[in-house]
């Protein structure tokens, strides 16, 4: 009876997870989404801990351990998501993601000690189960380990590390790993329990010479990849313990990864083979750019005048860019809209699927600040508008807007789609400098007639600009 109810609670649990990630499609309800999907993984650890028995109808022990760790991780993750900078959210995902990988990993550990420890040789273990764990096992340390050099590298404490026949190394190792888990499952010799450890080392060894190469600006990809792949071995645990729940919640991690992993490759046009093994940003690509800079003289513009641009306007487009969320000009940002609504102006967002550094960055930036849901439009809505637009200002946004994406075929960003910002009557850039932005290349937008240079650190540009408008 009890071990019944328990899989009605798998199965709410599994159908929390489903429209949690269906509200969490949408930012107006993510919040919504991310607590059903929570209480549904409440529900199914406390349901396994209070319920659950084995064949011989023993239920869980260590009760104590079990709350321990659990208040302990609950505490430890509760003070870093709280703590963490919007602009170190990547770095903090990435560890989770580590974190999720490591328990695949020492799921397929504990499963062998476990059969070994009652004496039985590891050989005798049924194929299929020792399939899965070593499956669980070689994509859970890859994820671990990746995770952590990717953490590492976004925190700064790690840099980029290439060198000659590494992509070849690479290959071959995946080869040895998965020619020795074959031959540990199917031999069935004296050295099965070596081979299966030998897999675990060199599991950890491809999942840091995977990540250490690839460029430290394409670390939310491959996060997004690793963290598909945490799904995948999540899924095996599933499978292991015949847990429908942990199935469920794997795969479903494991395929809204890769979704998000194709998105984000897609929005800049690349290929995920040239995100793992090319150099993007400060690389061959943007030396090559760098080449063909561009001519042409740049037209500044004071606060006082961007002032009388914008209030006088009929309608303006604010394009958010990584600068602001370096800046933390979110707050500023919406008091400028709030302002110029005020004042009769239609003020609106054009938001770029990859403006920033992570997904959804820009959307979840301005929600911080309370900016309505409605007002950002996304891409391919906004550029239409933009030939009816008097003013665009772009605060700290660089390649979403360089139209080089459009009419250089040399350009490392070319066909990646673009917010067609040009079109506009008027176009403010707000940045700190002529530097480029994260692929490394200039940007023909800022000598364009119709553009003028708003110099300045964005929270303190717009603060500047606020005040201005509100002395005219
Ligand atoms: P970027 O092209 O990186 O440009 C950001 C600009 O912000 C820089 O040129 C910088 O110029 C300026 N900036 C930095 N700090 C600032 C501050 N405090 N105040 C004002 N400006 C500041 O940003 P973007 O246009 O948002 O494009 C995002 C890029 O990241 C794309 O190339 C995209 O492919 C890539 N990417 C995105 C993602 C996701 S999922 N969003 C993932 C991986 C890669 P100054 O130094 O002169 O101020």
């Amino acid at each position: 009876m009890q071990q019944n109810f328990l899989q009605v609670i798998y199965l709410i649990g599994s159908i929390t997870f489903i429209a949690g990630l269906k509200y969490l499609g949408n930012a107006k309800t993510a919040r919504k989404g991310n607590i059903i999907a929570a209480i549904g993984m409440t529900l199914a650890i406390l349901g396994t801990i209070f319920l659950y028995e084995n064949s011989e109808g023993i239920r869980l022990q260590n009760l104590g351990l079990i709350f321990g760790g659990l208040i302990l991780g609950s505490l430890l993750g509760y003070i870093a998501a709280k703590r963490v900078q919007m602009t170190a959210m990547p770095e903090m995902v990435s560890l989770f993601n580590g974190m999720g990988g490591a328990c695949a990993m020492l799921i397929s550990l504990i499963e062998i000690q476990h059969f070994t420890s009652h004496g039985i040789d590891i050989n005798s273990m049924p194929k299929g189960e020792f399939l899965i764990i070593i499956i669980g096992m070689i994509i859970g340390s890859v994820s671990f380990a990746g995770s952590i050099i990717a953490w590492g590298k976004l925190s700064g404490k790690i840099n980029d590390k290439s060198f000659g026949l590494q992509q070849m190394i690479n290959i071959g190792l995946l080869i040895v790993i998965f020619g020795l888990a074959i031959l540990a499952i199917v031999s069935g010799g004296e050295y099965t329990t070596q081979m299966f450890y030998g897999v675990l080392v060199l599991s950890l060894l491809y999942g840091i010479l995977f990540v250490l190469p690839i460029g430290g600006a394409d670390m939310p990809v491959v996060i997004s990849l690793l963290n598909s792949f945490t799904g995948v071995a999540a899924a095996c645990g599933g499978f292991l313990y015949d847990n429908k729940v942990m199935l469920v919640g794997g795969i479903l991690v494991g395929s809204a990864g890769t979704l998000l992993t194709m998105v984000m490759c897609k929005a800049m046009n690349r290929s995920l083979i040239n995100v793992l093994i090319g150099n993007f940003g400060g690389g061959a690509a943007s030396a090559a750019a760098g080449s063909s800079s561009v001519q042409g003289t740049i037209k500044e513009i004071k606060a006082s005048d961007v002032a009388i641009l914008m209030k006088y306007a009929k309608k303006v487009v604010i394009v958010p860019g990584y600068g602001l969320a370096v800046a933390q000009a979110q707050h500023v940002c919406h008091e400028l809209e709030t302002l110029l609504e005020s004042e009769g102006v239609d003020v609106k967002y054009a938001i770029h699927p990859v403006a920033g550094r992570m997904p959804g960055h820009m959307n979840v930036l301005l929600a911080e600040s309370n900016v309505s849901y409605d007002k950002l439009i996304e891409m391919e809505e906004i550029n239409p508008e933009f030939a009816t637009t008097d003013v665009v200002l772009v605060v700290g946004a660089n390649d979403v807007v360089n139209p080089a994406a459009k009419s250089d075929p040399t350009s490392p960003i070319y066909g990646m789609p673009i917010l067609e910002v040009e079109n506009a009557v008027n176009v403010i850039v707000n940045k700190r400098s002529m530097k480029a932005g994260y692929a490394g290349i200039e940007n023909e937008l800022f000598y364009k007639p119709k553009t003028s240079m708003f110099f300045g650190d964005a929270k303190k540009a717009l603060t500047e600009l606020v005040s201005e408008i509100k002395s005219l």
